[in-house]
């Protein structure tokens, strides 16, 4: 049926599509969902807390037996810096000022430690039979026991080199994360930006140069971005953008309004939100402090001082700092619930399929 099986049975899902993890913007409705549907939902948890990232398993074992993949960010800890942290806080005075946000305004911690011994418990307690990294992987020996457990690990690959690398840390798959993708770039063995690959370049040249399943992720919106990615050698896709626009993601009405508003070229990668290169929505905070800053902070630090900024200008109805985390496709995507949209994609990518097959 699928020109690929592999990831399929890898992970014994009927669908060959992964909804991506989004940190802050899907939870367990999104992950039940999808999975139901046959595909394999995701629980992003880096942003959350160890006690809520249990309650979001607890709710999505309760509510599904399916397979289900657990998503954790390996960053680096930041280094201290307070020269930069005071450069960066000075460099958004004029905008403290401008919103009249308090400068005494105690900035929140930035709650993003990596992946560490506590997640893994969780891990251990509820076995997802599929363990995805974004930004490397953790230390070995938090590895050894995720590989004990036996879920499924897999990480993001923004090059061959990371694949490669990612392959022979004993990745069963890798996710081939495009330029077009939206959020964070997991590129770890690399700080360029500016020589990152798109979609249609990376996914070949990877699947030419690891065993392993390899997984197309970025720009991937309907079913054109499927059979396209199929046709590169990719086993599955994994999809994020366009999952923002099912009802249960849980964003504010102003980033829904900006999904549906994207162009295809409304999108840059930025450092101003978090200190790392990610994909977002244009808007006057990248226009004026970006699209990449040596100032902003190691990721991360840069989120905090923003956090006053984007509340103000929220609570006046504004996403001026607000990250609105997109790919390139936005314009592609539907409002469908995420049940309907798993399976009107698998099967609209089947019917061409089978239409190209008839034709050849
Ligand atoms: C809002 C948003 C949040 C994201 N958060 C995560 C995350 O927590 N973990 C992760 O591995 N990838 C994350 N990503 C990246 C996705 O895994 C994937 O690479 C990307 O969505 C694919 O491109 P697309 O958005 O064009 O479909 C995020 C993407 C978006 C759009």
């Amino acid at each position: 049926m699928w020109p690929n099986n592999r990831f399929i049975k890898l992970c014994g899902i009927e669908l060959p599509i992964i909804q991506a993890p989004m940190a802050g913007s899907a939870l367990s409705d999104m992950v039940v969902a999808v999975s139901q549907a046959g595909g394999l939902g995701s629980l992003a948890c880096a942003l959350l807390s160890v006690e809520n990232a249990r309650k979001e398993l607890e709710s999505i074992r309760r509510r599904t037996s399916r397979p289900i993949n657990a998503n954790f960010f390996c960053h680096q800890p930041p280094r201290e810096d307070h020269a930069r942290e005071i450069n960066w806080r000075e460099r958004l005075d004029a905008y403290y000022i401008q919103l009249q946000v308090d400068s005494n305004t105690s900035i929140p911690q930035s709650a993003r430690p990596p992946f560490d011994e506590q997640m893994c418990d969780l891990v251990m307690e509820f076995h997802p039979e599929v363990v995805s990294f974004h930004f490397g992987l953790p230390d070995k020996n938090l590895l050894l026991r995720i590989r004990k457990s036996g879920a499924k690990i897999l990480s993001s690959a923004t090059s061959v080199d990371e694949a490669r690398w990612l392959e022979d840390q004993g990745c069963d798959a890798i996710i081939a994360q495009g330029f077009e993708a939206g959020g964070h770039r997991g590129m770890f063995l690399t700080e360029d930006v500016s020589t990152q690959v798109g979609t249609m370049a990376l996914v070949p040249q990877v699947v030419d140069a690891v065993k392993v399943p390899v997984i197309a992720a970025g720009g991937i919106a309907d079913a054109r971005g499927i059979l396209a990615a199929f046709a590169l050698g990719a086993a599955a896709v994994q999809i994020g953008t366009a999952y923002l626009r099912c009802p249960e993601a849980q964003i504010s009405p102003l980033y829904r309004q900006a999904l549906k508003d994207a162009k295809d070229n409304e999108t840059a990668i930025t450092n101003v939100f978090t200190g790392r290169p990610a994909r977002a929505i244009l808007n006057r905070f990248i226009r004026e402090v970006g699209p990449m800053s040596d100032l902003a902070p190691e990721f991360p630090l840069a989120a905090a001082t923003l956090a006053p900024l984007r509340a103000k200008s929220e609570l006046a109805g504004s996403a001026d700092f607000t990250s609105l985390w997109s790919g390139q496709s936005a314009r592609l995507s539907r409002e469908l619930p995420a049940a309907d949209l798993t399976k009107q994609l698998a099967a609209e990518a089947l019917k061409n399929l089978t239409l190209l097959q008839t034709k050849a």
